[in-house]
């Protein structure tokens, strides 16, 4: 076993918390709200928060509204588990770099995987402010974390991605993102590594292509996982309109915008993951 995979075993099996049956991903805006949201919920515990800093092989994170740090939650002796932050190729980080805090788990056995990311808005009827159901997902990194030697025990050389992103886990993410009233879409999800936005006329193409949302992550982490055979959910919070497709298209997009729309809905959001996570025990 690798020694993050270890480090992980160990620091669980020391603090008497069982294998997550579920990992969620928080993407910006999200991640910073979730320790204000554990204080207005009674049913989940907080038993153990491991920042990523004290796991060999893992990446520190430097993006802005990222801790990154794993939090685990109990109820019922079910643990489940959130990432408040996440690795970006933006940050220098390779694929494989990206994707480790998150292979590490499916490789200790966890199956079941919901990746949350804030995006830009391709189309002009997705409001910003709403989400989006990532349906599937188009890599235009131009990287890939399956590159080099295939590991076989993990997952075949050339993984089947025609299921990328599970039916049944986006259905139930559905469901409670709608009984919260947070305006659902559904769409294709296409990743670039950033960090500066897109130009208008980027928009004007991924949006002519027919994708729904752009977001400089998730694209690498979905490929992993399902490699390694891992079930994925995937909502995109759309924090702004791309480039050039706001009413105001005169406005100049920031990363703040970005964090403070995510603050907005977050607690929305977090708890429809929580429901959620109810049904896939
Ligand atoms: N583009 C890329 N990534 C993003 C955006 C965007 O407009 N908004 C939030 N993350």
């Amino acid at each position: 076993m690798e020694n993050s995979a270890l480090k992980i075993k160990e620091w669980l099996n020391s603090h008497k918390i069982a294998l997550p049956f579920l990992h969620v991903v928080l993407g910006s805006g999200l991640a910073s709200s979730l320790d204000e949201y554990e204080k207005t919920q009674k049913d989940w515990t907080l038993k153990g928060v491991l920042p990523f800093s004290e796991i060999p092989g893992i990446n520190p994170s430097t993006a802005p509204g990222h801790s990154a740090v794993y939090k685990f939650y109990e109820k019922n002796g079910k643990t489940l588990s959130f990432q408040t932050g996440r690795l970006h190729g933006y940050e220098g980080n390779s694929p494989q770099s990206v994707v480790k805090p998150l292979t590490v788990l499916c490789d200790l056995g966890v199956q079941k995987f919901i990746l949350t990311n804030a995006a830009g808005s391709l189309q002009t009827h997705m409001k910003a402010g709403s989400a989006m159901i990532i349906d599937d997902q188009v890599n235009m990194t131009g990287l890939n974390p399956l590159t080099g030697p295939n590991d076989e025990k993990k997952g075949p050389r050339f993984p089947d991605m025609s299921k990328c992103y599970s039916p049944g886990i986006n259905e139930i993410l559905k469901k409670n993102l709608l009984q919260k009233k947070v305006e659902v879409h559904h769409g294709t999800y296409i990743g670039v590594n950033g960090p500066c936005f897109e130009t208008a006329a980027e928009v004007k193409l991924f949006s002519n292509w027919g994708m729904g949302a752009v977001g400089m992550s998730t694209v690498f982490e979905a490929i992993a996982l399902r490699h390694r055979g891992g079930e994925v959910g995937g909502i995109s919070f759309l924090a702004n309109m791309g480039t050039g497709l706001a009413e105001k298209a005169h406005e100049k997009l920031s990363g703040e915008e970005v964090l403070e729309e995510g603050k907005k809905k977050a607690p929305l959001i977090l708890s429809a993951i929580f429901m959620s996570a109810e049904e896939l025990i």
